[in-house]
């Protein structure tokens, strides 16, 4: 097998743009050399469920945004390689500022963290001084830097539930998860109207259908998704718990609305059981994430080889966004979550 570890005429740096030009040797075997390496950098990979089968099988860890969030923190390794998306890495290196973390594609964004500038926020928030901002985890440092708690999707009820009933509340950005936990727990939380591309995008007239077509199939859906979705569910939750409902629950067939990376490890832990993805209102593939999609097995490679792009911040930026992070894993402890 060829090895091209120290041929740089192959493997051309574009660092300035935040991605590799590349021609990899295509006789390498990134798995062994993503191992190897792994080894020799004490480097961890994190994962989340929606990046793509290949980089989910060569993770260290794979998990939903909370489960991500407690690894990074409690991590011996010297290096964090996140397959995930930008808000996901920058959370690690807040919670976690001597370790390199690096991300496969600088470029891999959020729909739904874009939907909150921070300088718009600000605005916003300062209409409201009585209010306590709970801000759901898909969002920039500078959002977290303005709020008071972070939430995931999988511990925004419990979250919302610890705090006094009569505390008016800001809840941004997503407005289906927070008129989501409105509706579960009778509050009123004044929403930001955030959304996620990939969530929004499913049809309930084929969900219908398909529903009528597969009457034994359970639909679950994630939180992200609209009211009318929801209202058609049997479970909602995050990736984390979809993935459980599936291994749980005795049913052999699952309609799952979420981002379609789930459905790798969904179809890995209940070989015998089928998984429909749920259909979007067209025909293209909108319900995979085009921002997490962009991290690729050859881009991980890359950036676990050279150490880059590497994600840096402020450290004052850093400090202010650890506050609300830091209470959140405080609570999510207190109810074992
Ligand atoms: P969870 O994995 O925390 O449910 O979040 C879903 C998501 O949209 C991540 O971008
Ligand atoms: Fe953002 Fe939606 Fe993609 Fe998650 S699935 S990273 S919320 S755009």
């Amino acid at each position: 097998m060829a090895d091209i570890h120290n041929d740089f005429s192959k493997e051309k740096l574009v660092l300035e743009k935040g991605f590799f030009d590349v021609d990899i040797d295509i006789s390498l075997d990134l798995f062994k050399e993503i191992e190897k390496l792994k080894k020799e950098k004490n480097a961890i990979i994190l994962a989340h469920y929606y990046q793509e089968p290949d980089i989910q099988d060569v993770a260290d860890y794979i998990g939903d945004s909370l489960g991500l969030s407690q690894k990074a923190q409690s991590t011996n390794a010297d290096i964090i390689v996140f397959a995930g998306v930008h808000f996901m890495a920058e959370t690690a290196k807040i919670l976690n500022p001597s370790k390199k973390v690096l991300l496969p594609d600088l470029n891999a964004g959020c729909s739904l963290s874009d939907s909150a500038p921070p300088e718009l926020f600000k605005k916003f928030k300062d209409k409201y001084p009585d209010h306590l901002v709970i801000t759901y985890i898909n969002c920039s440092a500078g959002m977290k830097a303005l709020s008071d708690i972070i939430c995931t999707s999988s511990n925004a009820q419990k979250i919302v539930e610890s705090l006094p009933k009569d505390q008016p509340i800001i809840f941004a950005p997503d407005k289906n998860l927070g008129a989501y936990i409105n509706k579960k727990t009778g509050r009123n939380m004044l929403l930001w109207n955030g959304a996620c591309m990939v969530h929004e995008i499913f049809s309930l007239e084929k969900i219908t259908k398909l529903k009528i077509r597969h009457p034994k199939a359970k639909f679950i859906a994630h939180p992200e998704c609209e009211e009318p979705v929801l209202a058609l569910a049997d479970y909602i939750g995050s990736t984390t718990g979809l993935l459980k409902y599936t291994i749980d629950d005795s049913s052999n067939e699952f309609i799952v609305a979420t981002e379609t990376g789930i459905l790798h490890q969904m179809q890995k832990s209940s070989p015998q059981k089928t998984f429909i993805p749920a259909p979007p209102n067209n025909s293209c593939a909108c319900n995979d994430c085009p921002y997490m999609k962009l991290n690729t097995l050859e881009k991980l490679y890359l950036c676990l080889k050279y150490e880059s792009p590497e994600i840096t911040m402020d450290e004052e930026l850093r400090l202010a966004a650890k506050k609300p992070m830091d209470r959140m894993l405080q609570i999510s402890a207190q109810y074992g979550l």
